[in-house]
């Protein structure tokens, strides 16, 4: 097994920790893979390689390595790799997963013409995510300062976001269906990184096993399919070409005008594949940023408090905050960069490959090559962060009180794949965030501080916590 790994990788090829015959590394990935490659690359250095049971990828570490390859060579660390568990899932179409080309670019700019079109038909997009937060905030208050775990209530305001722009419309927070497909579809986000998933890549055929979390998975995947493709049809009804009224509608016009071309990426499936992603790519992350801005605000008081504090000086009390309001709250954005930066939403990004053979820092990376971007070592980088492992919003702030941007911060990574959302997502948290504190104090029940250990998956979030949401006088 030693002498096929080897031959696998080429003379020059980056080095990396000793691995276990036949399943390599993979073990070492079980607990907190993103603590455990920042550790490597102590060892062997900023780029190394690790073996996923047969085939080799290789981990970029630190700001510097990062940018390196993601902005100066970004046309060659653009693709994403062909494993067999993406292979099966969107058969590397879609948007998220798909292969560097002209489908990736097809959905890419349909998806980014549709966030800025259908974003601000009728209203600015702003606005309607205010009117979301009014919705939000009025349902946290039905708690009467309660204890609450607030997970499902984030997810379906956040989610609603995406749904304005993908099926023109918003869902009551009493939907279950849809709740139910959010559910099962970020249990996959989970499960995608879970063992099972690495040793369905490394070994496609245990699929035909009747046990193993990579079977929930495909289970999952099928019932999401079902739900998005009866959604689809649902809001396509009544379309008319020349109006397009959300993301599906132009989607089927381009899937209409492309009909007969066989160069052409639109197809059914691939309007699923994508509607999904969006979906998911969208929810999961900004939710689980705001379950940890909640968490952070009520662990530490006096951070909120200096929240309220500008918050009240910048809106008083009647006003609800607006887009206008950001340039005027460095505070409020300091605190949320330092969730970012902290609590690494996608702590090794979305796993790219390379789009032909390339030399980087000496080393020889072959096309084809899965490389992993550890973002969780870019925001703990020690040469960019002093004191990486504690919270604090001072670190975007100047001795002004001004907010500063800094270099190694790239929650939504860097170059050609870079995050598609980034802009909406600044724009939801900073307008959710700020509606809700506005309007409450958050704290924990009394005698009781939830644990800060994340839960591991494609992205972290907290374990279920409860909190309560107290009315301010102002
Ligand atoms: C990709 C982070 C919100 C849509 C990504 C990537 C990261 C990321 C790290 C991987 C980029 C790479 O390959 O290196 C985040 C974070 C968010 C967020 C931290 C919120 C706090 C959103 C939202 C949307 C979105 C709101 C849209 C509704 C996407 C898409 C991609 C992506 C479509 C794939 C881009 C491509 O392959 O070309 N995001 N994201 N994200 N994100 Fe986000």
């Amino acid at each position: 097994i030693r002498q096929l790994v080897k031959q696998r990788r080429p003379l020059g090829f980056p080095p990396g920790p000793s691995p276990i015959p036949v399943i390599g590394n993979i073990m070492s990935l079980a607990t907190e893979p993103h603590v455990f490659m920042k550790k490597q690359s102590e060892i062997h250095g900023q780029i190394f390689s690790l073996d996923l049971g047969g085939y080799s990828a290789v981990v970029l570490n630190g700001y510097d390595a990062i940018r390196e390859c993601l902005y100066h060579q970004g046309d060659v660390f653009s693709d994403r790799p062909s494993l067999p568990l993406f292979m099966k899932m969107t058969k590397m179409g879609g948007l998220l997963n798909a292969k560097f080309g002209n489908g990736w670019i097809e959905h890419r700019q349909l998806a980014s013409n549709s966030f800025r079109y259908f974003g601000s038909i009728q209203k600015p997009l702003d606005q309607k995510i205010l009117e979301e937060c009014m919705f939000f905030v009025d349902a946290i208050d039905e708690h009467k300062g309660k204890p609450f775990n607030p997970k499902h209530l984030v997810t379906n305001a956040v989610s609603n976001i995406t749904n304005l722009i993908i099926f023109g419309e918003r869902f009551t927070y009493d939907n279950c269906d849809f709740q139910h497909m959010i559910e099962i579809f970020s249990e996959n986000v989970e499960l995608a990184v879970s063992g099972w998933a690495f040793l369905y890549n490394a070994f496609p055929w245990i699929e035909y096993l009747p046990f193993g979390k990579h079977q929930k998975l495909f289970r999952n995947a099928a019932k999401v399919y079902n739900f998005l493709e009866q959604i689809i049809k649902r809001f396509s009804e009544g379309r008319v070409s020349n109006f397009p009224r959300h993301y599906i509608d132009e989607y089927l016009n381009k899937l209409d005008k492309s009909a007969g071309d066989l160069g052409t990426s639109y197809s059914r499936e691939n309007l699923i594949y994508s509607v999904g992603e969006l979906i998911i790519a969208g929810t999961e992350t900004t939710t689980n940023t705001l379950r940890w801005a909640m968490l952070y605000m009520a662990l530490y008081p006096n951070i909120q408090e200096k929240v309220h504090k500008e918050l009240d000086s910048v809106l008083g009390s009647g006003q609800s905050p607006s887009l206008a309001d950001k340039k005027r709250m460095p505070y409020v954005e300091a605190v949320l960069h330092e969730v970012l930066r902290f609590c690494n939403i996608v702590p090794l990004g979305i796993f790219r490959a390379t789009t032909q053979d390339t030399l980087v820092s000496g080393y020889n990376i072959p096309k084809g090559t899965m490389v992993i971007t550890n973002l969780y070592s870019v925001h703990f980088d020690e040469k960019y962060w002093c004191d990486p492992g504690t919270f604090s919003p001072h670190r975007f702030l100047d001795s002004n009180g001004n907010f500063v941007r800094r270099e190694a911060f790239l929650p939504f990574s860097l170059g050609k794949r870079h995050c598609l959302g980034e802009h909406l997502a600044r724009m939801e948290m900073f307008l959710f965030f700020t509606t809700m504190l506005q309007r409450f104090h958050l704290q924990f029940p009394s005698g009781t501080v939830p644990s800060l250990t994340p839960k591991l998956g494609m992205t972290l979030q907290p374990l279920p916590y409860s909190i309560c949401a107290v009315r301010r006088q102002q």
